[in-house]
């Protein structure tokens, strides 16, 4: 399996791919990694394939299953990032369509433009992140799509508008977080860059105008079954987790998520966000909501008691340590949740695949505040009481080295590792 190298832990990839560079995501892995399991595991040639990714992200995966014309499903549990993959496995686009609704939002942004009050109607996070005259027509892009009837030009609008948000803020919007310490250049327009992005888009199509569609997505919590998958559905899983390491998407994704309104401050971004998502942050729960007892009564902990209570012991120590630290981070209690919810998502992976099916996981293990998780091999572990019979694992590359020079920076060399479950 050389195809599990070094380079398909990264994203760098996709930028440079068709359809795969549509929006820029943090947390991607390299459409290499599907292809090279695509290849090994002969899908195209073996009845009824059908990969199945339970944390879609941007979906690399479904995107890569309907270039090589293999069926797909998957799950993504963040609304914004769903419609995202909605444009994306969208190929049957024409010109003629996208020139008449290029030509239907330029005329909605000239009219309504002096009487838009972006200081009444944007959000103030947008505000304090675009130019005034950006800002006024990003959000009369924004309103525009609302009138067009033709859901595959809305959603492929607004994904070209996703886009341009990148392109003409201030500061870099998601890397992973609002940086603003760094600062753009600012010479993109705003129509500019939208419409030049929505016509790269179009053209990026034209190659794959006679593709069939094969790959669905569906906005659903991983973590409990999806009853429009049924059980061995699906012939492979090949997906990317959360990891252990405090990347909150909620916040990743909040200029977006106030800009599209789904969400417009931290409480809605905790209700309606980071709790459809496996526990990947600390700011998912509430502290004082934490129970060990209700946790021993959990499936995880009913199903791996001996591992369980070494993670229990293994957080003990995270707990002393955070004490000392300014942060006090609840990292031992993030480090239980984040297993009891993979339980539930190995189980549900489990019950879609066919029971000869394999199950490909890209993901890194973890040192909160300096103490070692190994966090695939404990997901290899648990997986036996999930229905899995063995696993291996596939060190791909090392992984937090940029961040050694910080003060309290553990000296744990972590690695990225592909999972296989069989
Ligand atoms: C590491 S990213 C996946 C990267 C992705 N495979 C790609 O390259 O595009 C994890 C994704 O899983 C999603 N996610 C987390 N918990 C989930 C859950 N319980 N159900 C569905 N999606 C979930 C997150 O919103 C995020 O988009």
């Amino acid at each position: 399996m050389n195809f599990l190298n070094a380079n398909i832990g990264s994203a760098k990839d996709n930028s440079k791919s068709a359809i795969h560079n549509w929006y820029k995501f943090t947390a991607g892995f390299s459409y290499h990694f599907v292809e090279g399991i695509i290849k090994h595991e002969r899908l195209k040639t073996v009845d009824e394939s059908k990969i199945f990714d339970p944390f879609a992200g941007c979906g690399t995966t479904l995107v890569s299953s309907q270039k090589a014309g293999i069926s797909a499903v998957g799950n993504e549990g963040q609304e914004f990032m769903y419609d995202v993959i909605r444009a994306k496995l969208n190929w049957k686009i024409k010109e003629k369509e996208v020139e008449y609704y290029l030509k239907f939002i330029k005329d909605y942004v000239a009219e309504n433009h002096d009487r838009f009050d972006s200081e009444a109607e944007a959000h103030s996070l947008l505000r304090s992140l675009y130019e005034r005259e950006s800002l006024t027509i990003l959000y009369l892009i924004r309103n525009s799509l609302s009138k067009i009837s033709a859901y595959k030009y809305r959603w492929f609008f607004k994904l070209a508008l996703s886009q341009t948000l990148h392109k003409v803020s201030i500061h870099p919007i998601a890397v992973p977080y609002i940086a603003r310490n760094k600062t753009l250049s600012g010479t993109t327009k705003a129509w500019e860059s939208f419409e030049n992005i929505s016509r790269k888009m179009l053209n990026d199509t034209k190659e794959y105008q006679k593709n069939r569609r094969t790959s669905e997505i569906h906005l659903h919590d991983s973590r409990v079954k999806n009853n429009k998958i049924s059980d061995g559905e699906c012939s492979t899983c090949i997906t990317s987790p959360p990891y252990l390491n405090n990347l909150d998407y909620g916040e990743v994704s909040k200029v977006h998520t106030h800009f599209f309104e789904y969400t417009s401050n931290w409480n809605d971004i905790t209700q309606k966000v980071r709790r459809k998502l496996v526990t990947g942050a600390t700011t998912h729960y509430s502290e004082a909501e934490f129970d060990l007892e209700k946790f021993k009564q959990s499936d995880f902990y009913l199903c791996n008691t001996d591992l369980a209570n070494s993670l229990i012991a293994t957080t003990n120590k995270i707990k002393s340590i955070s004490k000392e630290r300014a942060g006090k981070k609840s990292f031992d209690i993030l480090t239980l949740l984040y297993f009891r919810d993979m339980f539930q998502v190995l189980k549900e992976i489990r019950r879609a695949v066919k029971p000869k099916g394999k199950t490909y996981l890209i993901l890194g293990d973890s040192a909160p505040y300096g103490v070692y998780i190994p966090t695939t091999e404990v997901l290899g572990m648990i997986s036996n009481k999930a229905g899995f019979s063995n696993y291996e694992i596939h060190r791909i590359r090392s992984r937090g080295t940029k961040w050694k020079s910080l003060r309290f920076r553990h000296a744990i060399e972590l690695a990225e590792n592909v999972l296989v479950l069989k």
